[in-house]
């Protein structure tokens, strides 16, 4: 069956956490299906290529899956500007496809509780970099959410379940 989405609710703003992101400009229900995230779809050795140079703490790539990765700079949609916190309102949860291509998995955007008109919408990217990084490449990954929760790092120590 076809899935529904909220995306109606939502629109791209100017956020105080970074650059663009994503707002609500309705309420939206827990559990509703918000918005899915798109872009072309590559492998991870392609990401590689494509993601080579000094750190730089800014990505709009999302780990589909162990072969594929979503590269929102191409073909991108509004869910590419949702930005992440330490105290979020939403999840990107990979809806697997029930056949074997695995490049047919989806990452949909979904509200964790209850979102108010006005509200920022954001996620935990996970994102876990198991290398050790420089302090100049920590303080790239720098969280600049507000929240009281604030752990300062939009890096993980593992990928959150
Ligand atoms: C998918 S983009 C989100 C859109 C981004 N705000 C923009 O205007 O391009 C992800 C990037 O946004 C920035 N970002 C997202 N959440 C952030 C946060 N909590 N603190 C600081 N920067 C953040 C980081 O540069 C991150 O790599
Ligand atoms: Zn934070």
């Amino acid at each position: 069956m076809a899935k529904t989405y909220s995306e109606h609710k939502i629109k791209r703003f100017r956020s105080k956490i970074h650059g663009n992101g994503v707002s609500a400009i309705a309420p939206i229900r827990k559990g509703e299906l918000i918005v899915e995230y798109k872009g072309t779809i590559i492998t991870h050795e392609e990401a590689d290529e494509r993601y080579q140079g000094p750190e730089t703490g800014h990505t709009f790539f999302f780990i589909l899956n162990d072969d594929y990765v979503i590269d929102a700079n191409r073909k991108g949609n509004v869910a590419r500007w949702l930005n992440t916190s330490c105290d979020t309102n939403c999840e990107a949860l990979v809806h697997e496809h029930p056949g074997k291509d695995r490049k047919k998995d989806q990452v949909i955007i979904e509200a964790k509780r209850a979102i108010k008109a006005g509200e920022e919408l954001t996620y935990d990217y996970g994102i876990v970099i198991k290398r050790k990084l420089s302090k100049e490449e920590k303080a790239k990954w720098a969280c600049h959410c507000g929240s009281p929760k604030c752990t300062g790092t939009m890096l993980r120590k593992s990928v959150p379940k």
